[in-house]
């Protein structure tokens, strides 16, 4: 599992004058489950979140309203991703660590993941997560 595992799944979009509609039918458009759905929101502009992995959680991050940024981190390679539009969702696969930043104010994150919570599952430190990954090298 590397950051090459993670990347952005288009979703469905019906283009209208009077709005567009985007929906995800599970597994049709999605690689796992959804047992759970929360989204972060009232995060001060220029706000930062994340700056954790999980062990087995698989998430789809969307940029539901307004934008952010999503750095991924392998251990061994990094990349940022600029999420700005409700139709396209960021597959982050286990074992990635991640941080929110570049926040737009009003922006909504929202969170489709293949677990309920559990902070058993969480890597919350730097160190831990990349000893679990590579070893104490
Ligand atoms: P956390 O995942 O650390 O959020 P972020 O990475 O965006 O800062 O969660 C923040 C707090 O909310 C933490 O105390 C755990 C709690 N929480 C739940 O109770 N249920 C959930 O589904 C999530 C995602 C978090």
């Amino acid at each position: 599992m590397s950051i090459s595992d993670c990347k952005i799944i288009d979703l469905p979009k019906i283009a209208n004058p009077q709005g567009n509609l985007t929906f995800i039918e599970g597994e049709n458009h999605i690689p796992f489950e959804i047992q759970r759905v929360y989204y972060l929101y009232d995060v001060p502009g220029g706000g930062e979140r994340g700056g954790h992995a999980h062990k087995e959680l698989q998430q789809l991050i969307i940029a539901m309203s307004g934008s952010f940024d999503i750095v991924l981190d392998d251990g061994k390679d990094k990349i940022r991703y600029h999420l700005n539009r409700s139709y396209n969702g960021l597959y982050v696969c286990p074992m990635i660590w991640r941080e929110l930043d570049n926040f737009s104010s009003g922006s909504v994150c929202m969170v489709l993941a293949s677990n309920r919570y559990d902070e058993i599952d969480y890597y919350r430190d730097y160190a831990e997560f990349m000893r679990a990954r590579w070893g104490a090298e």
